[in-house]
């Protein structure tokens, strides 16, 4: 792959980038430190970059896919491909790879873990404890039940169906909705998100992001989950009207929030910091050395297919 210029757009895995720069010709693009200099740096080294490894920060828009009239191959270190211009890639004839499999079951512990963290405070447990404020025992207040409530989730995929699983073990009962019912689950299946919503107790968001589920939580949703009702999402921020979610936490209109994501990352609303029934995590559903290392694996044997012309791994363009 000696030849091969990629653009690596964020320093997202060291392992990763260090086969990469073994590998290939590497151009860090975050080296370069305004938007501006960032454009400058892909224009002047555009002659040479055939491939774009990117992530579910900074991805291949449109606009850096405009400067590259030799680009072929989008390798994402990312499940999820909304920081991909899909549309143009296809136009142009740009392969596109990203890395399923390897992060479902991280990604569905983590909902699990969120929602047992949120509904039994294990975080504000912990803050109690390490603060020297657990005097005697039975000075705690009680938290709710995890196993056995009805588990909502939105979008029934892999990692979807691997969430299911894992809060089936538990004793909860599974509804979901997804594009299309599923044959064979036993689950039960609602037609709109709104419904789902008001017979859960837990809804869980592991839909992708698209223009469709954008804003799929709103108010509306958010209050048929309501106060009893705790939102976990994994899948990416702006699927929830962010505003609407912290207003209807603040007013109690919402049981509790287990999050993994923002709406504009790495910015998270000021006003979550104060509310223990919130669990904040800083976008770690695949984030085990694990499952880094197999998801590094799988962009390098992507590129190296692309390079040897042979089948790639995981192509979805
Ligand atoms: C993905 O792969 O899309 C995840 O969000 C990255 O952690």
């Amino acid at each position: 792959m000696e030849s091969l210029g990629v653009l690596l757009t964020f320093p997202m895995n060291p392992y990763l980038e260090e086969e990469l720069s073994k590998r290939c010709k590497l151009f860090r693009l975050w080296e370069s430190p305004t938007p501006e200099a960032r454009r400058d740096f892909v224009r002047a080294n555009a002659g040479s970059i055939r491939a774009v490894v990117g992530n579910a920060t900074v991805g291949a828009d449109s606009d850096t896919i405009d400067l590259l009239p030799g680009l072929e191959i989008v390798a994402s270190f990312s499940v999820g491909l909304d920081k991909v211009d899909l549309a143009k890639c296809r136009e142009k004839g740009i392969r596109v790879t990203n890395t399923p499999d390897v992060l479902t079951e991280d990604v569905a512990d983590l909902a699990i873990g969120l929602a047992i963290s949120t509904m039994r405070r294990i975080c504000e447990s912990d803050r109690y404890v390490r603060a020297g404020k657990w005097k005697s025992h039975g000075d705690y207040k009680l938290t709710t039940k995890f196993s056995g409530k009805t588990v909502g989730i939105l979008g029934l995929g892999r990692i979807g169906s691997a969430i299911a699983k894992r809060a089936e073990a538990f004793g909860c009962p599974i509804s979901y909705y997804s594009r299309s019912q599923k044959p064979d689950t036993g689950y039960k299946y609602y037609s709109n998100v709104l419904d789902l919503a008001a017979n859960c107790q837990v809804l869980v968001v592991a839909c992708p992001l698209t223009e469709e589920t954008r804003h799929i939580i709103n108010r509306e949703v958010i209050d048929a989950l309501g106060p009893k009702g705790v939102l976990i999402n994994i899948g990416r921020g702006p699927h929830v009207d962010e505003p609407e979610l912290v207003k209807a936490l603040v007013e109690g209109r919402l049981g509790g929030a287990g999050l993994d994501v923002y709406e504009h990352e790495p910015h998270v609303p000021e006003e979550l910091f104060a509310l223990e029934n919130v669990v904040l995590l800083p976008h770690v559903g695949s984030g085990t050395w694990e499952t880094r290392k197999a998801m590094a694996d799988l962009v390098l044997g992507n590129l190296e297919a692309h390079v040897l012309n042979k089948p790639l791994l995981t192509p979805v363009v």
